[in-house]
């Protein structure tokens, strides 16, 4: 049987503190996890109520008004508060999303927030990114082509073409759905995971792009693409509501397909 050796300071050790909103009638508690890497300490959970007449819908409103007013030391990533960004993603109650675009009122009882699962944490509600980001820089995410520009001159697409990246060109690689996939949990090392794939099919389904057989070798490998098992909790958690499972099927039709 397989055993698992948590990490040094990663046991959630129960000593969190704890803030009431004296005075308020409407209140919500949020639970939530703190690791402060220059503390030497566990990580805990703080529980922090907050008045829900004085603050804003979201989960992230909450986040800010218990930094701004409770704990300075809170620590999360967040820049356009508008689903854009994918900075804020996190997990709530069990789902990651994100805490911008996540209303309070949708989620029963006390909120508990933690890091996205299964990545190293930075500090508090921030996880390290850098892994995802060099495993994103390996496909290569650009336009590549052989063939050059007739000069002053566009590569065009017909609107069929350019049909074919709805659903992928969206993606705001907030890591929400390969933080929440089984196969990428136990193999990130090797696996590109459900987001690096989806944003993989999106430049090979691009009519302009001339590297198709290129981008397939890359991926041809019993790790790179082929640890995903259809599982489809990448697309049940995508706050985009697009699917990296289908691009990722799409992209093993197109291996299939060249190997006829
Ligand atoms: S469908 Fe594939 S990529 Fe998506 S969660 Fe499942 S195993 Fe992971
Ligand atoms: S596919 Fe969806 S969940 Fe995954 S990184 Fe892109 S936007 Fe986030
Ligand atoms: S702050 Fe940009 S997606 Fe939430």
């Amino acid at each position: 049987m397989a055993t698992f050796t948590l990490p040094k300071n990663s046991k959630i050790n129960g000593k969190g503190r704890s803030h009431k909103a004296e005075g308020a009638t409407r209140v919500k508690t949020f639970k939530i996890y703190r690791y402060d890497p220059d503390t030497g300490e566990n990580p805990r959970y703080d529980k922090f109520e907050v008045d829900l007449d004085q603050c804003g819908p979201m989960i992230l409103d909450a986040l800010f008004k218990i930094k701004n007013e409770i704990d300075p030391t809170l620590t999360f990533r967040r820049s356009c508060r508008e689903g854009i960004c994918g900075s804020c993603s996190m997990n709530m109650n069990g789902k990651n999303g994100l805490a911008c675009t996540s209303a309070i009122e949708d989620m029963k009882g006390d909120i508990q927030i933690t890091p996205l699962p299964h990545m190293e944490v930075i500090k508090d509600l921030v996880p390290d990114f850098t892994h995802f980001y060099a495993q994103y820089a390996s496909i290569r995410p650009w336009l590549q082509t052989v063939t050059p520009t007739p000069s002053g001159k566009e590569r065009l697409q017909s609107p069929e073409e350019r049909e074919q990246l709805d659903g992928l060109y969206e993606c705001i690689l907030c890591a929400c759905c390969s933080s929440s996939c089984p196969s990428y949990w136990w193999n990130s090392d090797k696996f590109l995971g459900p987001a690096i794939l989806l944003q993989a099919y999106r430049w090979l389904a691009d009519s302009r792009d001339e590297m198709t057989g290129e981008r397939l070798n890359e991926l041809e490998d019993p790790f790179r693409l082929y640890r995903c098992h259809t599982i489809m909790n990448c697309a049940n958690v995508c706050p985009k509501g697009l699917s990296p499972a289908k691009a990722i099927a799409e992209t093993k039709k197109m291996m299939a397909e060249r190997s006829i």
